[in-house]
C-alpha cells in the first residue's frame, strides 16, 4: 500500500469538489476513470510505471515539527465500529431482519457470500471488548444500534431485550470511564420499512423519529454523544444509485430522495432529542471528500463534484439550504432530477434539517482529483479500498474549509483509518500506523489554526465485516480472528494507546 506521505503537486483545493466511494468503479462506466485508478493501485499496470500525475511530496510546504504535537485537555480519543459490522447474533433476542440480512444473503452481493454473522461476535463479546478498550486508555466508544433490535419491524412498541442490550453496553462503558457514542442509523433499516419505500419514502423519516424518542427515554440519563445518520451520502448514494451496498438499488433519483428523507429524519431526530430532555449531546456523521482540480484555472468540473459530495449535505444541515448544483446530468453531479428534488423538501423541511446541532461529526478517508469535466481522477496512492486516495493533509484543508465557510459549530472526526495490506489476521501494521501519526498530526495543526476540532475517533477498534468486502478488508487496530474470535491488538494499538496517553502525537 502506498505510504500517505507520497503526495502529489496540488492546485489549492477547490472549494466546490469530491468522489464517489466503494462501487466508483462501476460509476457512468468510465473506463478511462478505471484504468487511471488501476494505475495507481498496487501491483496496477501502472504500479512500476508512470503515475497519471507525477506526485510531488508535501504540496503546500508544511512540515511538521521535530518534536511531540500536543492536543488541547480534555481532548477525546476514540475507536469506532457500527453494529452489522461488528455484533453477529442477528437472530437473537427477537432482533427481526434488516436490509443488510436481505442483501447479503443474495448471490454475488458480498465477496465470498459473506455475511453479518458472526461478525466480531460483539453482541456477546462486549465486556471482553470493553475490557480492550480500557487497556487501550480509549476516552470514547463510538457504535451503533441496530433499529430492528428495538423496533423489529420498523415501527410500533420497542423490544425490551434490545433495549436491555444496550442499556448493558451503555453501563459497561460509563463504568470503565468511556464516553459512548451512541449512533442512531449505520445502514441496517429494518427490512420491514424497506419493503414499503424505505428512505425513499417520506414515513421513514417519521419512523426514525419515533424510533429515536424509544432510545432517547431508555438512555437519556446517560451522558453520551448521539449521532443521528452515520454518512447519508454512502448510504443513499452506494445503496440506491451503485448498488453496491443494501438495499440495492440503482437510481439516482431514489438515491435523491434517499438524501432528503435521511436528512429530514436526523432534523426530526434532533428535535425529539431536544423535546426528550436527554443527557448529552447529538450531531450528524457526514464523509467528507476534498476534492482538487487538476487545473487550477479550471474548476468547475470540481465544484460539481464537491456540490454533490459535501454541500449537499453540509449545506441544509448548516446553512438551511440545498445547493443549486449538486443534481443534475454534468459530470461530477448526482444524475437525478432536480425539479422532483426539490419538490420532496416540503414547506418548513430545511428549518427541520437544520435544528442546532450540538457538533459536526465528520468522517474522514482521503480526498479526490477532478478533471476539468468533472470526472474524478486518482492523484493520490490508493489504500487497499480503491476509494480511498490517502492525503494527510486532506484533513486539514477540509477543517479549515469548514472553519470559513460555514458557521462556527464543535467538530469530533469520528472515522478516520486505512485497511491492512492483507485479508490474513495481521498484528504488524506499519502504513496504519503512518496512517494515524500523519492525520494526528494535521488535525493537530487544524487546532493551532483556530479549527474547533474536540476528538478523533479511529476507524475501527476490531477487524469486523467490511460491507460488499466482507471479512477480506481488515481496519481494525485490533485483530480478529474470525474462526475463534480472538482478538490481538495490532502495532498500530499500541502507537494510538501512546498517542492517548501522551494527549500527543510524536514526529516520524
Ligand atoms: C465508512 C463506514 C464504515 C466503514 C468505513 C471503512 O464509510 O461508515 O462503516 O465501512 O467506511
Amino acid at each position: 500500500m502506498p505510504q500517505p506521505a507520497a503526495d502529489p503537486g496540488l492546485p489549492a483545493p477547490t472549494r466546490r469538489a469530491a468522489l464517489p466511494r466503494r462501487a466508483f468503479l462501476a460509476l457512468g462506466g468510465s473506463t478511462a476513470l478505471a484504468a487511471a485508478l488501476a494505475a495507481c493501485t498496487p501491483g496496477g499496470p501502472g504500479a512500476s510505471g508512470s503515475p497519471a500525475i507525477t506526485p510531488t511530496p508535501n504540496p503546500s510546504g508544511w512540515v511538521p515539527p521535530g518534536e511531540p504535537m500536543a492536543f488541547p485537555r480534555g481532548y477525546v480519543w476514540g475507536a469506532a465500529t457500527s453494529a452489522y459490522q461488528v455484533e453477529g447474533s442477528t437472530a437473537v433476542d427477537g432482533r427481526g431482519p434488516s436490509v443488510w440480512d436481505t442483501f447479503a444473503a443474495r448471490y454475488g452481493t458480498v465477496k465470498h457470500g459473506d455475511t453479518g454473522e458472526p461478525a466480531a461476535d460483539q453482541y456477546r463479546r462486549y465486556p471482553e471488548d470493553i475490557v480492550l478498550m480500557s487497556d487501550l486508555g480509549l476516552g470514547a466508544y463510538r457504535f451503533s444500534v441496530a433499529w430492528p433490535r428495538i423496533q423489529p419491524t420498523g415501527s410500533g412498541p420497542a423490544n425490551p431485550a434490545g433495549l436491555d442490550h444496550y442499556r448493558k453496553l451503555v453501563d459497561a462503558l460509563v463504568d470503565a470511564g468511556i464516553r459512548p457514542m451512541i449512533t442512531l442509523f449505520h445502514w441496517d433499516l429494518p427490512q420491514a420499512l424497506q419493503d414499503v419505500g424505505g428512505w425513499t419514502t417520506r414515513d421513514t423519516a417519521a419512523r426514525f423519529a419515533d424510533y429515536a424518542a424509544i432510545l432517547f427515554d431508555a438512555l437519556g440519563d446517560v451522558e453520551a454523544d448521539w449521532m443521528t445518520v452515520n454518512e447519508p451520502k454512502t448510504h443513499a448514494f452506494v445503496g440506491h444509485w451503485y448498488g453496491g451496498h443494501a438495499p440495492g438499488l440503482r437510481d439516482p433519483d431514489l438515491a435523491a430522495a434517499a438524501v432528503h428523507h435521511q436528512l429530514l429524519a436526523h432534523g426530526l431526530a434532533t428535535e425529539a432529542f431536544r423535546a426528550s430532555g436527554a443527557a448529552g449531546r447529538i450531531g450528524i456523521g457526514l464523509n467528507l471528500l476534498p476534492a482538487y482540480s487538476i487545473d487550477p484555472a479550471n474548476t468547475r468540473g470540481a465544484e460539481r463534484v464537491d456540490a454533490s459530495e459535501n454541500r449537499l449535505f453540509l449545506d441544509p444541515v448548516l446553512l438551511g439550504s440545498y445547493p443549486d448544483d449538486a443534481l443534475g446530468q454534468a459530470p461530477g453531479q448526482l444524475p437525478a432530477d432536480p425539479t422532483a428534488f426539490a419538490a420532496l423538501a416540503l414547506p418548513g423541511d430545511l428549518e427541520v434539517i437544520s435544528a442546532p446541532m450540538d457538533f459536526l461529526a465528520i468522517q474522514y478517508y482521503g480526498i479526490t482529483g477532478v478533471d476539468t469535466v468533472g470526472n474524478v481522477v486518482p492523484i493520490a496512492p490508493t489504500s487497499d479500498a480503491s476509494w480511498q486516495q490517502v492525503r494527510a493533509e486532506g484533513l486539514y484543508d477540509l477543517l479549515i474549509r469548514l472553519r470559513d465557510d460555514y458557521p462556527a459549530i464543535p467538530i469530533v472526526i469520528t472515522e478516520n483509518g486505512i485497511p491492512d495490506e492483507t485479508s490474513a489476521v495481521t498484528v504488524d501494521d506499519p502504513y496504519r500506523v503512518e496512517f494515524l501519526r500523519t492525520h494526528f498530526q494535521q488535525a493537530a495543526r487544524a487546532i493551532g489554526d483556530g479549527v474547533p476540532l474536540e476528538g478523533h475517533y479511529v476507524w475501527s477498534l476490531l477487524d469486523n465485516f467490511e460491507w460488499a468486502e466482507g471479512y477480506d478488508q481488515r481496519w481494525g487496530i485490533v485483530a480478529v480472528d474470525f474462526e475463534t474470535q480472538e482478538r490481538t491488538a495490532k502495532r498500530s494499538a499500541g502507537f494510538f494507546s501512546d498517542v492517548i496517553a501522551a494527549n500527543a502525537v510524536p514526529p516520524a
